[in-house]
């Protein structure tokens, strides 16, 4: 991107008890504050796979359901392969218990880059840990969103 020019940025989530809906909204306030980034926040349940076209960077979270992400975010990953994503930057987080870091974001990980092989994940995935099924997030991790904020907006 040349100097000047404002890239788009698209944080798109699933939540059953909207932790993971925090955490979204949290990530894109961070991209915000970071420079000429334009983020828009939607749940990506109903959101057209075909916007994404008009989208730099694209992050996509999840609550871990059962050790992966959820139905949901699953159907909408596969559904990602009928769209061109080329050379498109990705990156996943997840909400989870304690001692399921990272598998539901590696899951998602591995689905985009079978459906999609030319989008590129530009960061290692984040979870976040939340106290029991509904919350709350626990305490010192929300500071991470900011962390991997910086981290996809340098990539
Ligand atoms: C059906 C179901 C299965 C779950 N399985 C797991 C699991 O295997 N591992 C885990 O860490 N958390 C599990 N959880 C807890 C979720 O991670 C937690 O509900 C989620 O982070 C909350 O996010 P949300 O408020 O956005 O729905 C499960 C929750 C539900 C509802």
């Amino acid at each position: 991107m040349g100097a000047g020019s404002v890239e788009k940025a698209l944080v798109l989530y699933d939540s059953k008890y909207g932790n993971t809906k925090t955490v979204a909204e949290k990530i894109a306030e961070s991209i915000n504050t970071k420079g000429d980034f334009e983020t828009n926040v939607s749940h990506l349940e109903g959101f057209d796979v075909k916007k994404i076209e008009g989208y730099d960077l694209v992050l996509i979270g999840s609550p871990n359901h059962f050790g992966r992400d959820s139905k949901k975010t699953k159907k909408f990953i596969t559904n990602l392969g009928g769209v061109n994503l080329s050379g498109k930057k990705f990156a996943f987080f997840d909400t989870c218990l304690k001692r399921q870091e990272g598998r539901a974001t590696g899951k998602m990980e591995k689905r985009i880059q079978s459906v999609a092989p030319d989008v590129q994940v530009i960061s290692p995935g984040l979870s976040i840990l939340v106290g029991g099924t509904k919350g709350p997030i626990t305490e010192g991790e929300i500071v991470k969103c900011d962390e991997f904020a910086d981290r996809v907006v340098r990539r």
